[in-house]
């Protein structure tokens, strides 16, 4: 079978790299794809909000399978157009990916059926939302209802901050029309993780649970990033922890999709705070996180292309889905300036030294200039190495880091410091 991964970052580079190793596989094709997904697969250059363009290469190249990697061609409506002409692919429907896209629709949808997260407010109106901002009080946490690319989410201590992001939301309108509406919810405290499922629309197996690391610098300060790293299993989500997720937050949640007309088959991503009073969603996402996906993919033994076919074609509850013991991390590798303004362009050295010394090292932002691997985004690299635990894998995904060089390169040297903290107790 021909697959096709749609994306260009490093959760694509992982899958893409998951599904190569598919004994069912004879080929991958990637679009956009990077230098580092063009060992393993062939990168072709074509407009991935273009769905008309998607559909004609996937049809002239008979593609058996599409994996959607990004947030956008699942809200663009990908996965409609290619199911109506009879093509297998892996992922949300535009009805189904709302769920992402409108924070608004998510929200409505866990307080109609329970599902726990923070308690909110919906505001059009600016006003109105000042209002109830100032009888609230802070902590707040405010949101833009649309997409907004990770940062259309304002963590507020004070009101005044509370009352500047509904200005930067909807006066200034910083994210466009995903700022018409806001959302104002009841700030949170415990600690984060995410957790990615399969489904079919019916069945739901959760991956390996996975913790990632948002803020710029060690000890989880400075703004918020794309994840600056992660790591896989997150021992905050006990087995027990796990069976609740799954019977308070993806069960339901898949189910309550289902009687919403809007059947949700794909990885469905669960960002939940584990509160003193148990799990609360943050978020969903309706695709792989990144780079969730850079650890969770690597402890998956089972054939990746065998379980999605299995979520298009319903019988999910079919398979066993299995997983190794181990544990992996990934440390982020960043342009100097990033999560601002960053340079491009910058030679990399030592990839292949990182890969000898046992790292898979995913390709985020990269660029090929005069034959040289170079910079091109904020995020670089993705260094990842699986070990038999948490400890050794840092040590290993360390250890690589080492190796690899660019001008202005920076990274967390704390990835998994939680899960360490544990193992100290
Ligand atoms: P989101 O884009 O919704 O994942 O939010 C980005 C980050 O903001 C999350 O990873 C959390 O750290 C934080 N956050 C979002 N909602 C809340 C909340 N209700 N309470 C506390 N922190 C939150
Ligand atoms: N790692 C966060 C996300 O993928 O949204």
């Amino acid at each position: 079978m021909r697959i096709l991964v749609i994306g260009g970052g490093g959760r694509e580079h992982t899958l893409a790299w998951k599904l190569a190793m598919s004994p069912c596989v004879e080929k991958v094709y990637c679009i956009p794809g990077n230098p580092g997904i063009s060992k393993v697969a062939e990168c072709v250059e074509i407009d991935i909000s273009d769905n008309q363009a998607l559909l004609e290469f996937a049809q002239s190249n008979k593609i058996g399978l599409t994996v959607v990697g990004p947030e956008l061609p699942l809200a663009n409506g990908i996965v409609d157009v290619f199911t109506a002409k009879g093509l297998k692919i892996f992922g949300p429907t535009q009805a189904a990916a709302e769920i992402e896209g409108s924070k608004a629709f998510a929200k409505a949808l866990m307080k109609k059926y329970n599902i726990p997260t923070a308690s909110f407010e919906v505001f059009t109106d600016a006003d109105k939302a000042r209002e109830y901002i100032r009888n609230q009080g802070a902590p707040l946490v405010v949101k833009a209802d649309g997409l907004a690319a990770g940062k259309g989410v304002v963590v507020a201590m004070t009101i005044e901050e509370a009352i500047g992001a509904v200005d930067m939301i909807m006066r200034d309108q910083t994210f466009g029309l995903a700022g018409s509406r806001v959302v104002i919810e009841e700030y949170l405290t415990g600690e984060e993780a995410s957790l990615l499922a399969f489904t079919d629309g019916f069945t739901i197996v959760p991956m390996v649970s996975a913790q990632d690391h948002k803020c710029i610098y060690d000890g989880d300060k400075g703004s918020n990033t794309g994840g600056m790293g992660t790591y896989a299993p997150a021992p905050i989500i006990t087995k027990a922890m796990l069976e609740q997720i799954q019977l308070e937050v993806l069960q339901p949640a898949v189910d309550a999709m289902r009687a919403e007309g809007r059947l949700y088959c794909g990885c469905l991503y669960a960002g939940l705070m584990i509160t003193d009073s148990g799990p609360k969603v943050i978020e969903f996402n309706a695709r792989f996180g990144d780079p969730e996906t850079q650890v969770v993919l690597p402890l998956l033994s089972s054939d990746l292309a065998t379980v999605m076919e299995a979520c298009i074609d319903g019988k999910l509850s079919d398979i066993e889905v299995k997983w190794d013991d181990n544990a992996a991390v990934c440390v982020v590798l960043a342009a100097g300036g990033y999560p601002g303004g960053y340079a491009k362009g910058d030679v990399i050295t030592g990839i292949e030294n990182a890969e000898e010394v046992g790292a898979l090292v995913f390709h985020a932002g990269t660029a090929i200039k005069d034959n040289a691997i170079v910079t091109s985004g904020g995020r670089v690299l993705g260094v990842t190495a699986t070990a038999k635990d948490i400890l050794s894998a840092v040590k290993k995904a360390y250890n690589a880091v080492q190796e690899i060089k660019f001008t202005d390169m920076h990274y967390r040297r704390d990835i998994a410091h939680r899960a360490i903290k544990k193992l100290n107790n």
